[in-house]
């Protein structure tokens, strides 16, 4: 399909979204980085893309996400938005507030998302962290950006945590974790990523708020799942925790291609005469 023949679809908004989890209509959510992979997402239907910071580990090859700068995620940001945009223009894009662009100060975090919107035609940003960021998620808003929150695992505090280990499965955790769901629904968040917690806590925490919980690693009660791509499409076989289910074994096939076409460049076998001009 070219830019020209996407039937154009009616775009998913934080409205659409709210009115899924009335109706209990589960959200699908995955992760993209380019123009390419953003295309077959939205023509497969899929209801948000994340530019997810993960695109650091991912994308980079870093360890962690933290070194990823404002300015690389603008410039995935603006390859995913485009292939949107050549498709049926139908699933929001999100874009991840990367680490230390707005932990300084709430002014310092709406110039940032400011800058995010504008340079993008994208639908939202996304921020990490509870009780701490309730002032900057409420300040983003109230200018009229909408703002997903990000709860439990927060990649970007690794170095904290210590461990990418299951959070909040002691009482305190929890409790804290069920009072920064509920603050940040206050502050105006319009949706919220819950990362590996117990799945008892990720329903509870979804029963007690009014907007929409997307769980990686927290169970099946939350109003939509998320997943990063490699990693659902098997192209990092490194890392595969359980919350991960393997939709294909891309690494094989990329492999097992790019195999025969390096055997056919040495044997002499690849250009073939209806592949010249
Ligand atoms: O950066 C990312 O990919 C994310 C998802 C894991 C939710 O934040």
């Amino acid at each position: 399909m070219n830019k020209q023949s996407a039937q154009k679809l009616p775009h998913v908004t934080t409205r659409r979204l709210h009115d899924m989890k009335s109706e209990g209509e589960k959200i699908s959510m995955l992760t993209a980085y380019d123009y390419t992979t953003a295309r077959i997402l939205d023509r497969a239907g899929v209801d948000v893309i994340l530019v997810g910071d993960s695109a650091s580990n991912v994308f980079a090859g870093h360890n962690t996400t933290l070194p990823i700068t404002i300015d690389q995620m603008i410039y995935h940001a603006r390859a995913v938005v485009r292939g949107v945009q050549a498709e049926t223009s139908r699933a929001m894009v999100v874009i991840d507030m990367p680490f230390m662009s707005y932990q300084l100060s709430s002014e310092e975090a709406l110039r940032n998302a400011g800058k995010i919107m504008k340079e993008n035609e994208c639908d939202a940003v996304k921020i990490e962290g509870g009780n701490v960021i309730v002032d900057t998620v409420k300040r983003i808003t109230d200018v009229g950006i909408p703002v997903m929150g990000h709860l439990g695992l927060i990649p970007q505090s690794i170095y904290k945590f210590g461990s990418y280990k299951v959070r909040a499965r002691e009482e305190q955790e929890a409790e804290e974790l069920l009072r920064d769901a509920k603050l940040l629904e206050e502050a105006g968040a319009f949706a919220l990523v819950l990362e590996k917690i117990p799945a008892d806590l990720a329903a509870e925490v979804t029963a007690s708020i009014s907007i929409p919980t997307i769980g990686i690693g927290a169970g099946g009660a939350c109003d939509g799942q998320v997943l990063v791509i490699n990693d659902m499409l098997g192209l990092s076989t490194e890392f595969h925790p359980r919350f991960v289910r393997r939709y294909a074994e891309l690494d094989r096939v990329i492999f097992d291609a790019v195999s025969r076409y390096v055997d056919d460049v040495r044997g002499g076998t690849f250009p073939g005469e209806d592949e010249s001009y």
